[in-house]
């Protein structure tokens, strides 16, 4: 950051950093990262031990609660999120309401910030009981708007939830199965989404993250806190990354170009031109959930029998990247969102439902953190300064003298 004068007077001095790319905003016990060496610890957990052996819902708990729970306290956990995964029949309703073609993420974000309508006795931000109440109805009701802003957009009735079935399973029921006909999910894409929910669960300071803090440094709701949150990660340089990714790679396949051609025009930084899924402001080394991701992938299009002709066209143009000089000086390798579009897709999801999936994965992150802050007593209102760059004093002319 460059410390600079401050034009107001009334401190002496702040500093500029614009994108904060140097500024802590807080202290955090939740997520650690080394952007450097790749690393990325859950409440100290490495990512990749809890892929490979967690589930999203014990995750979640790991997160807000900041302890892997014991078989009980799982046991007692799953059933709770479970028991509150039905919305209110009035919600059913209100979904229905938003034009078919709108996008998910619109859709999402107003209907997250629509439950505080419909649970009042979940909002008070300081007494414990009621923020664990919010926090399960929000890791319970968002599976269930994601399937139905899902169903709604490919015109599908909406499905109850089947309380007996895990939290990943019944969620691809709800957005695959049809009324009344018997549905299983093959158990290796039902693994895959449960990786996948894990690495999106949390990632620190994050665009969307901090935007929650920010709205929930005001004293707003848990609901109202996370709905901007939503917001926030629609943008394609965030959350949007994913749906972009399978975008470049379609209209590379479609248009036939190579994709030589195609990296030059990002090396010369053609506007609006950039790999996307690539590069991030912290690793500045292999994404460590994009290896996992990619590994996935794999797994995915082999037990769906899909061969994907974008995947060829992913791995090309990673290949060409790890080994070129642009990309090696900026220190730019495949992010998390790379190759997930591709499971997605695998799975049935239309690409503008990459970014809600994102969303409910992150879900426990965006909770544990609002709630770590409101319990830190060294929280302010999140209130940042600015260097002014307008015009000095000037005498008000009326209009007829301009
Ligand atoms: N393709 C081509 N060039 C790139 C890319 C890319 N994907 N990403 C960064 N660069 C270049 C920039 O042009 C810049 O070059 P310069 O030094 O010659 O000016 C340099 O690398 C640094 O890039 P910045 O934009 O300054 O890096 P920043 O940290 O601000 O941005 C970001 C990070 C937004 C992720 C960026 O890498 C990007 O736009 N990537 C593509 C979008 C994407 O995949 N986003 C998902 C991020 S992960 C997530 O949200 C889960």
């Amino acid at each position: 950051g460059i410390v600079v004068s401050s034009l107001l007077g009334t401190t002496g001095k702040v500093t500029l950093d614009p994108g904060f790319t140097n500024t802590a905003s807080c202290e955090s016990g939740i997520t650690y990262i080394d952007g450097g060496e790749g690393i990325l610890r859950y409440r100290g957990y490495p990512i990749d031990q809890l892929a490979e052996n967690s589930t999203f819902l014990e995750v979640a708990y790991l997160l807000i609660h900041g302890e892997l729970p014991s078989a009980d306290e799982l046991d007692a956990f799953v059933t709770r999120v479970n028991r509150h995964t039905l919305v209110h029949e009035d919600f059913r309703t209100f979904m229905g309401t938003f034009p078919r073609n709108a996008h998910p993420m619109a859709v999402m974000a107003s209907a997250i910030n629509a439950l505080s309508t419909f649970y009042p006795e979940s909002l008070d931000p300081f007494d414990d009981e009621t923020v664990e109440l919010a926090s399960v109805l929000l890791l319970a009701k968002t599976r269930t708007i994601t399937s139905y802003v899902h169903r709604r957009s490919i015109g599908e009735p909406l499905l109850y939830p089947d309380y007996s079935r895990g939290y990943v399973d019944d969620f691809l029921r709800m957005s695959f199965a049809q009324p009344y006909m018997p549905y299983e999910a093959d158990p290796i894409v039902v693994d895959a989404l449960d990786t996948l929910l894990i690495l999106h669960a949390d990632h620190e300071q994050n665009c969307s993250t901090s935007t929650v803090r920010m709205v929930g440094s005001a004293h707003a709701n848990l609901y109202a806190s996370v709905a901007a949150g939503i917001n926030a990660l629609s943008g394609p340089l965030h959350g949007g990354a994913n749906e972009a990714v399978l975008s470049m790679l379609t209209e590379l396949k479609k248009s036939g170009d190579d994709v030589d051609t195609y990296m030059t025009r990002v090396k010369n930084k053609e506007a609006g031109v950039r790999l996307m899924g690539f590069g991030h402001r912290v690793y500045k080394n292999y994404d460590p959930r994009a290896a996992i991701v990619k590994k996935k992938a794999y797994a995915v299009l082999d037990a769906l029998g899909a061969r994907d002709e974008l995947l060829d066209i992913a791995l090309r143009l990673e290949e060409i990247a790890l080994n070129d000089e642009y990309f090696i000086e900026r220190k730019l390798y495949p992010n998390v969102d790379f190759y997930t579009g591709l499971i997605y897709k695998a799975m049935g999801f239309s690409p503008a439902m990459f970014t809600p999936l994102f969303a409910l994965g992150r879900m426990p992150g965006w909770i544990a953190q609002w709630r770590e802050m409101m319990k830190d007593p060294s929280t302010k209102i999140g209130r940042p300064r600015q260097v002014y760059t307008g015009a000095t004093e000037r005498s008000y002319v009326p209009v007829g003298n301009r």
